[in-house]
């Protein structure tokens, strides 16, 4: 360093000191010696002192005072489906997303090999600079056919593909209005937009129509986002009305159908078969590979102009690397064999309506579901729900409990996830032994 840029770094140095500085963090790039730092308060400098650290802390010793385990990050020793191997238990499995029960079969796994031994484990970088493989067309031709949509894009992660969708497609001047149960994915996306965002109470129509009643004329684009099955509370929306509303209101509707393909629709076809509802009729069909389709990642079916602009433009495709083929390939193996098998899909509403049934006929509390894959008994207390799922994890049936703040305190609930594979022997056992549980809690 210069004499005069250092003559100069002195002065500055004298005169911070002399000044009373805020007790804000030090910022990225900031190059003061350690001992300038002195005036910023230790816990600003420690993770273990960050609330969410601490959050996680307080949830932790409430556990250990409740004596439980934590019920969160079990290993899974080989294939989680209607049953699961965890800490060398055979446990019956009630927390998996493999409801067709495709993740583990034979042919979906040889087909991952197969695209291993021919493309090798990685794509490298995004498809559009690193070039595609032919299982990315495929893979989504086959999506856009099972939506009759023009086109399908697919992302490495559900959570991405609507951080990226929403996040690309509104902007500043736009208005997002959402479901206030939708996904983390799609508030995250809703906020990188920029856009103005509203929720609406919970498979409300009418509170969304007063919305855009009130607030639609003061922006440019307004997009709907729904999802086809609500993973806490395995309830639909009442599809035929929300397009209704869309079109009269002249915005876009987007459905998230990370459960509900696979699940709804006699075929597994989604919401739009269990509505027989036009494809165009929705703007944007969102979903995820990770569950019905044994894989992992998410795609955007649609129109050629909204695919196209996402392949090219939006930053979760555009600037991340492509799906490699071992995953890809899977997913689409599922999807064939799901279109080829739908007795999976007839497998799995029966065992779901037979859990909704029963649960019901024991008066536990499954809120608004329809018995499709994705049924909560609601406890009404986080301790409880804890305690329960601590209790029946140790006669080997794995089932979370999903606790405040996740869902308001009065509705911690066990959330039960059905399999095709579950049998109603299986169910029954768990049914009996939950309320043996609850008796003893
Ligand atoms: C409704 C919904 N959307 C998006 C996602 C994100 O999907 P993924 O886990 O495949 O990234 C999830 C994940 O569970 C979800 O439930």
């Amino acid at each position: 360093m210069s004499a005069s840029r250092e003559d100069l770094k002195q002065r500055l140095l004298a005169q911070a000191r002399r000044r009373p500085r805020p007790a804000a963090a030090p910022s990225v790039g900031d190059a003061k010696p350690p001992e300038e730092h002195g005036a910023v308060s230790e816990h600003l400098t420690r993770f273990d002192a960050h609330p969410a650290y601490q959050q996680i802390a307080l949830i932790r010793e409430g556990a250990r005072r409740l004596g439980l385990s934590d019920p969160f990050f079990k290993v899974h020793e080989g294939i989680a489906g209607a049953t699961s191997r965890i800490d060398g238990r055979d446990c019956l499995n009630f927390a998996s997303y493999n409801y067709l029960g495709l993740s583990g079969d034979p042919r979906i796994n040889q087909a991952a090999c197969d695209a291993v031994a021919r493309h090798g484990t990685s794509v490298s970088a995004s498809r559009m600079v690193a070039g595609e493989r032919p299982i990315h067309g495929e893979l989504e031709q086959a999506i856009a056919e099972a939506y009759q949509a023009e086109d399908a894009v697919a992302f490495v992660s559900g959570h991405a593909t609507n951080v990226s969708t929403l996040g690309y497609l509104m902007g500043p001047r736009d208005l997002i209005l959402h479901d206030e149960y939708i996904h983390n994915s799609a508030l995250v996306g809703a906020q990188l937009s920029g856009a103005r965002r509203i929720a609406f109470p919970h498979n409300d129509p009418d509170a969304l129509e007063a919305l855009l009643a009130r607030h639609r004329h003061q922006f440019e684009r307004t997009l709907i986002v729904i999802e086809g099955l609500y993973s806490m509370d395995g309830d639909v929306p009442a599809l035929p009305r929300f397009i209704e509303i869309k079109r009269r209101h002249r915005a876009w509707l987007m459905v998230d159908e990370a459960h509900s393909f696979g699940v709804l629709g006699q075929h597994g076809l989604g919401l739009r078969e269990h509505f027989g509802v036009a494809s165009e009729a929705v703007d944007i069909w969102m979903g995820t590979l990770s569950k019905s389709l044994a894989g992992c990642g998410g795609y955007i079916a649609g129109s050629r102009a909204l695919v196209e602009m996402l392949r090219y433009l939006a930053p979760g495709f555009l600037y991340s690397v492509g799906l490699p083929a071992q995953v890809a390939a899977p997913a689409l193996a599922a999807l064939r064999l799901m279109r080829q098998e739908p007795e999976r899909v007839a497998r799995l509403h029966e065992i779901s309506r037979y859990f909704l049934e029963r649960a019901r006929a024991l008066e536990l509390d499954t809120g608004h579901s329809i018995g499709a894959a994705v049924v909560p008994v609601i406890v009404g207390s986080s301790p409880l729900a804890a305690r329960l799922s601590h209790a029946l994890y140790e006669q080997g049936i794995n089932v979370q409990p999903i606790l405040h703040p996740a869902v308001p305190e009065q509705s911690a609930r066990l959330r039960f996830f059905l399999c095709c594979d579950h049998t109603p022997q299986q169910v029954d056992t768990t049914l009996d032994a939950l309320i043996t549980a609850l008796k003893e809690a």
